[in-house]
């Protein structure tokens, strides 16, 4: 008999909702015309894509002609780093971001730093929260950009935006916000955040993978990563797939009602306490435990270790927040920018539920988790 499998890996990706499947239909089979031409064949596809503008302004609370389609969330997050750099350069060199940022952040900084770009990584504190008061201090003459993300992909921590973005702004300095584990999982409005910048990621919410979102705000100038012709305002140089944006945009329509989040975050609540009274003490929460994602439940299994763990857990698909090189463990650096414990970090792992997630795959994964927790201990 197989085990069932189960999927707690949704901030890794979303399976694509049906509703989405449906809507991009058409445009798989019929509507293939490019969007920017002046004939017939362009119609659906451009009246499609201006929809999809619609559905994800909707959501984020902007205009249409804030929103730039791009192929994912690193791309989104690149050309509001890269972008804001190269048009600001004359203004300053100077960016702010945190240490606990996902690659797509970190990585491109690096490349900054190679071009003598200064990049301060704020550090945050052992729920992995930034503090504001930290950003206050880092802030120079020279800063141009702020960048921190709103909730962190691996302990669903979420961050002080509003209150770190009205500090950025105070000093005439963009903000922008990597919510790519965000959108679809609390509230987004860009108005609400006071944000500049926003990076999505389609394939987190339900959307497919190779499609994303950069809100600009409007007067926000930006280089764009790809030069070619005048798409998406001048911002980002392509053909536009009107089937990825389709599908986003149907993805942002539904995103608007957070019920479903509802459900999701009193099931996530449940995996804990079921966790705490079958573990107790060998267990601990990794992440803020109220300012964090209602579906991401980080967890220690003290002294053990997390991939271990993970691969004797049969059919049950999550993450581990550290990784084995060469014999040693090594803690992601999120979990070392929280200064947790190596005994505590190398046995983290992050169960991440979803729309599709039940009451009874939790039970299971409870009770499987039963036999890799009771070998050697
Ligand atoms: C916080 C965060 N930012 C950015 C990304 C990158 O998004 P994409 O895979 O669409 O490039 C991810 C994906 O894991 C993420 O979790």
């Amino acid at each position: 008999m197989t085990t069932e499998r189960i999927y707690l890996d949704y901030n890794a990706s979303t399976p694509i909702d049906p509703a989405v499947a449906a809507a991009m239909k058409p445009f798989l089979a019929d509507h293939f015309g490019n969007p920017s031409s002046g004939h017939w064949a362009a119609l659906p596809a451009k009246a499609a894509l201006e929809k999809a503008r619609g559905q994800v302004a909707a959501l984020l609370g902007c205009g249409e002609d804030e929103v730039v389609f791009t192929s994912g969330g690193s791309e989104a997050n690149n050309l509001a780093l890269k972008g804001v750099c190269f048009a600001r350069r004359d203004c300053g060199d100077h960016i702010i971001t945190t240490r606990i940022e996902h690659p797509a952040i970190i990585e491109p900084c690096r490349f900054l730093e190679r071009l003598g770009v200064q990049i301060t990584y704020l550090p945050v504190d052992g729920f992995g929260r930034v503090d504001p008061d930290d950003l206050s201090r880092a802030i120079t003459p020279r800063t141009i950009l702020v960048s921190i993300m709103h909730a962190n992909n691996e302990v669903g921590t979420i961050q002080p935006i509003e209150d770190c973005a009205r500090i950025a702004r105070g000093h005439g300095v963009l903000f922008h916000t990597d919510a790519a584990q965000s959108v679809g999982k609390i509230a987004t409005d860009v108005n609400g955040l006071g944000v500049d910048l926003l990076s999505i990621a389609g394939h987190k919410l339900y959307a497919p993978k190779g499609v994303g979102v950069l809100f600009v705000r409007r007067g926000v100038l930006l280089e764009p990563l790809i030069h070619g012709a005048g798409h998406e305002g001048g911002r980002r140089a392509g053909t536009e797939s009107a089937l990825l944006a389709v599908g986003l945009g149907q993805a942002c329509e539904l995103a608007r009602d957070l019920t479903s989040m509802d459900r999701v975050h009193a099931l996530r609540d449940h995996f804990w306490s079921e966790l705490q009274s079958r573990f107790g003490n060998r267990i601990a929460l990794n992440g803020h435990p109220a300012h964090r994602l209602p579906n991401t439940l980080n967890v220690s299994f003290i002294g053990r270790v997390g991939a271990e763990i993970l691969e004797r857990l049969e059919g049950v698909a999550a993450s581990t927040g550290s990784a084995c090189h060469s014999e040693r463990i090594k803690l992601s650096p999120v979990l070392e920018a929280m200064c947790v414990a190596p005994e505590m970090g190398m046995g983290a792992i992050r169960f991440s539920l979803g729309r599709g997630t039940t009451h009874e795959e939790i039970e299971a994964v409870v009770e499987r988790l039963n036999v890799p927790l009771a070998v050697a201990s």
